[in-house]
């Protein structure tokens, strides 16, 4: 017998976003709205923190929770935006990038045979990291009602067994774009609270949000520090920092210290200059968000009033993040659906079957890109229909 590769790497499945995309890759011309991603670049302020921070000798390991100066910025970030009081040195830990503090902390919560329930559709990294840990994942499809996405919280009850360890949700969600509601968030909260559960809530789009203020509401400002709550956050998207690999997380004490600990198996720390550079994203980055999300929010506009117009498509109204979750009435096989658009049309756009049950019959489309190849796409999608 050859050497061979883990049974539990072999389950898990290939991503279709980035089978199509190796499609696309190949071709020219493509209109790519099929990766969560802005056009856009880090902006220089940035760049320039990261040179200097290279300058000044951050090359070398930092602690294995971030650079404490990194954590008190997070801490002072957390309380303007949230009014929320965090202890930078026991509740906050830095990672390389959002899905790297997701793998941390759900390998600290999870043993081999346990369970956990996702909120579906949704981001699939979430899932692949739990089946990676030998963990079983139940999907919860967020049905429709009206214009927005909901949560079945009926099925949520039906869900939880004695294996059960905690359940995951995006606010706001890649790709619905939906955004929880404080009534959501005091349920979501009961319900762990009644069970035992971790809440675990992923909120890396909290600052690319359409409503009232200048971020979604987090589930820091419902919960106590004693919760068994962890939200898990990125510099990627608010900063367009996807490159840079840099995240954080927040939680109960205990489940940091061990996180911490870990992380020197993982990645020992993230690089020291982005840190810093981090550190200058949050204290300066104000006026480049405020103008990115104000482009957002007419490209998010101008998606739905392209889509409301097609035939056969149906649109929750997306309230945070860069994506809508187009139905497309007749499509049961939206791979395929979405290679035929490719081949046809140069339109590259994500599978809704990508992101677990509930997604099947969709397409996700992120409107983080230029406004001119959001015409284009939308004009040829149409003619496509
Ligand atoms: C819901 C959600 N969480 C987390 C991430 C991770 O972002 P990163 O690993 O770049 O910080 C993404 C990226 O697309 C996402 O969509």
């Amino acid at each position: 017998m050859p050497a061979r590769v883990a049974a539990s790497a072999l389950a898990v499945p290939y991503s279709r976003v980035r089978e199509l995309a190796e499609i696309a890759m190949g071709m020219e011309g493509v209109l790519k709205l099929y990766f969560g991603e802005s056009n856009l670049p880090t902006p220089s302020f940035i760049k320039r923190a990261a040179e200097k921070a290279l300058a000044d000798g951050f090359t070398y390991y930092t602690e294995n929770a971030g650079l404490p100066s990194l954590r008190q910025a997070l801490a002072r970030y957390h309380g303007e935006l949230h009014g929320v009081e965090l202890d930078p040195a026991s509740e906050i830990v830095i990672t390389a990038s959002g899905v790297q503090a997701l793998s941390l902390v759900l390998r600290c919560l999870v043993d081999p045979g346990d369970e956990a329930i996702a909120l579906t559709p949704a981001w699939p990294n979430g899932a692949a990291i739990l089946r990676l840990a030998h963990a079983a994942v139940k999907e919860i499809p967020q049905p429709r009602r009206g214009d927005d996405d909901a949560i079945d919280f009926e099925a949520l009850e039906s869900a939880v067994t004695p294996r059960t360890r905690l359940l995951l949700y995006a606010s706001p969600s890649n790709p619905l774009g939906w955004v929880a509601t404080e009534q959501d968030q005091d349920r979501l909260l009961d319900f762990t609270r009644r069970h035992r559960l971790w809440l675990i809530a992923d909120e890396v789009y909290e600052r690319l949000y359409y409503g009232e203020g200048r971020v979604a509401p987090s589930i820091l400002r419902k919960c106590s520090r004693e919760d068994a709550v962890v939200v898990v956050q990125s510099f990627s998207k608010a900063w367009c920092m996807t490159g840079w690999r840099l995240g954080w997380m927040v939680g109960r004490r205990d489940l940091m210290a061990k996180a911490a600990q870990l992380n020197e198996f993982m990645v020992s720390c993230a690089a020291g200059f982005v840190q810093k550079a981090g550190e200058i994203a949050l204290a300066e980055g104000e006026a480049e968000l405020r103008e990115m999300v104000a482009r957002l929010r007419e490209n998010r506009d101008f998606c739905l009033n392209a889509l409301r117009s097609m035939p056969g498509v149906t649109v929750s109204i997306p309230r945070g993040a860069f994506y809508v979750f187009p139905r497309i009435e007749g499509v049961d096989d939206s791979f395929a659906f979405c290679k035929r658009l490719l081949l046809e049309t140069k339109v590259g756009l994500a599978p809704g079957s990508a992101f677990g049950a509930g997604g099947e019959g969709s397409v996700r489309i992120c409107y983080a890109s230029d406004r001119s190849i959001l015409e284009a796409a939308m004009a040829r999608l149409n003619r496509f229909l």
